[in-house]
């Protein structure tokens, strides 16, 4: 597969500078949406995978560019798997510092010992006139007792990755990226376009 520009499906700045970081290498020229002035779509999936599907083949059929789509989220299992696919929406006005509140909130509430959760992350690739194809990466961990460290984006500050005793928040993007659940989606992207 040879990709010279993608547009990917996503206005969150945070999200496209740790894509671009990751693609820059591959020469592939990274485009958001808003470079292209397309519309956000609404992710009516109950699934990452569906919603990573709905983006990609949305935008690609828009714009006629390659979209490359990522949904991910942050799964609790005390919580049930929550936020999940609503990541994004279980912070008010994405408001994440409130949203890392109130997860701890909820946790504690939960009156579970159990803090044990995960990253996942699905990406689509959706190229005109080619199925699309999904690549899938997952990191496990536990929530931390408070928020700690100021790297990354998001649940970053909550989140101990398995074998760390610090924070994604804590790590550089580097560190981050060689064990996340996104840099592991990506890894088998960059492996399928070699
Ligand atoms: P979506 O994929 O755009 O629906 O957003 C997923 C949401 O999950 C983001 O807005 C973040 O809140 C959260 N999330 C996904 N990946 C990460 C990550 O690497 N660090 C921290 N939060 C993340």
């Amino acid at each position: 597969m040879k990709l010279e520009k993608i547009v990917v499906a996503s206005h969150n700045q945070g999200k496209i500078k740790e894509i671009r970081d990751m693609l820059s290498p591959y020469g592939i020229e990274v485009l958001s949406a808003s470079d292209l002035n397309l519309p956000d779509v609404e992710e009516t999936g109950t699934t990452f995978e569906e919603n990573a599907r709905l983006k990609a083949d949305t935008l690609s059929a828009q714009s006629g560019v390659p979209c490359l789509a990522d949904d991910s989220g942050l799964c609790v299992n005390a919580l049930g798997g929550r936020p999940g696919v609503y990541s994004a929406r279980y912070a008010p006005n994405r408001d994440f510092d409130k949203g890392m509140d109130m997860l701890l909130q909820e946790l504690e509430e939960s009156g579970s010992d159990d803090r044990s959760a995960y990253f996942a992350c699905v990406l689509a690739l959706a190229v005109p006139g080619c199925e699309t194809k999904v690549f899938e990466g997952r990191v496990n961990g536990r929530i931390a007792e408070k928020k700690q460290g100021t790297n990354g984006f998001g649940y970053d500050p909550v989140f101990i990755p398995d074998g760390y005793d610090v924070t994604f928040g804590d790590l550089d993007k580097d560190a981050k990226n060689a064990i996340s659940h996104r840099g592991r989606a990506f890894a088998k992207f960059i492996g399928a376009l070699k």
